[in-house]
């Protein structure tokens, strides 16, 4: 099984000197400088660094929702550059992604939307639904299964998010900025859940992050600044 040979994998991702431009012609400029990286199975990191640093571009690269143009990018055991759309389309079956603004859909319900994340993976219906609604019960909604995202706080939207981006057992799973919309203590509360349910299944995470608030959880800290990484600092547990 796939999902098997990957979690054996050394690194979940491994990135080699990668660059990155945007704009043509003399606009052209450059985002992403040489940067090398990788994570390996279970590890949580929290990227930092100034806006504009490149810290989104960097995400949605290693995400596979746009193409890389320059270096080596591996994710989940697959390059990732110059691959064609159906490549990338595999890929992001098994990441989950989590954005500052909980992207759910709104003409759906909260179990609907976890639902959806479930069915990429072809299980049968009655299944998805079981597992869905487990999964809201773990982030702490049971009875709100029926709710939509306009029933709901910016806490619960984003828990729900997760519970989306986490419940088909992503074997990593990109966070951007998750918590910038919630006041200190609900930002807490997510990432504490989202961090919890990812070392349970052994995903990893890439979060980013301009809140220092929560640095203690993760296991190391990257720095990006204007498009290289400046600092890798190893934390220890405990
Ligand atoms: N689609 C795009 N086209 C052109 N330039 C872009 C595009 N997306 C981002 N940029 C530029 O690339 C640079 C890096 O942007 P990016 O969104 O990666 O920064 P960031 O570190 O995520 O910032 P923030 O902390 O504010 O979210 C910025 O100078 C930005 O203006
Ligand atoms: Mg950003």
């Amino acid at each position: 099984m796939e999902a098997t040979i990957t979690r054996a994998l050394k690194d979940v991702v491994r990135v080699r000197n990668l660059s990155h431009y945007f704009g043509a012609g003399e606009l052209r400029k450059k985002i992403l400088d040489n940067v090398s990286f990788e994570i390996a199975p279970g590890e949580i990191v929290i990227l930092m660094g100034p806006s504009g640093s490149g810290k989104t571009t960097f995400l949605t690269l290693i995400g596979a929702l746009r193409t890389a143009m320059e270096g080596e990018i591996n994710v989940l055991g697959k390059n990732l550059v110059g691959v064609d759309e159906k490549t990338l389309v595999e890929t992001r079956k098994n990441i989950g992604y989590i954005f500052q603004q909980h992207n759910l859909l709104r003409f759906l319900t909260a179990e609907q939307n976890v639902s959806m994340g479930l069915e990429l993976h072809n299980i049968d219906p009655s299944e998805t639904r079981r597992q869905a609604r487990q999964f809201l019960e773990e982030v702490g909604l049971a009875g709100h299964f029926e709710k939509y995202p306009d029933q709901l706080s910016g806490g619960q939207k984003q828990r729900v998010a997760i519970a989306r981006a986490l419940a088909p057992s992503p074997l990593l799973v990109l966070a951007d900025e998750p918590t910038a919309a919630l006041d200190k203590k609900t930002g807490r509360d997510v990432v504490d859940l989202m961090f919890n349910l990812a070392r349970k299944k052994g995903s990893s995470i890439i979060l980013v992050t301009h809140d220092n608030r929560i640095l203690d959880i993760a296991d190391r800290i990257v720095y990006m600044e204007d498009g290289r990484i400046v600092e890798n600092s190893q934390r220890n547990a405990g």
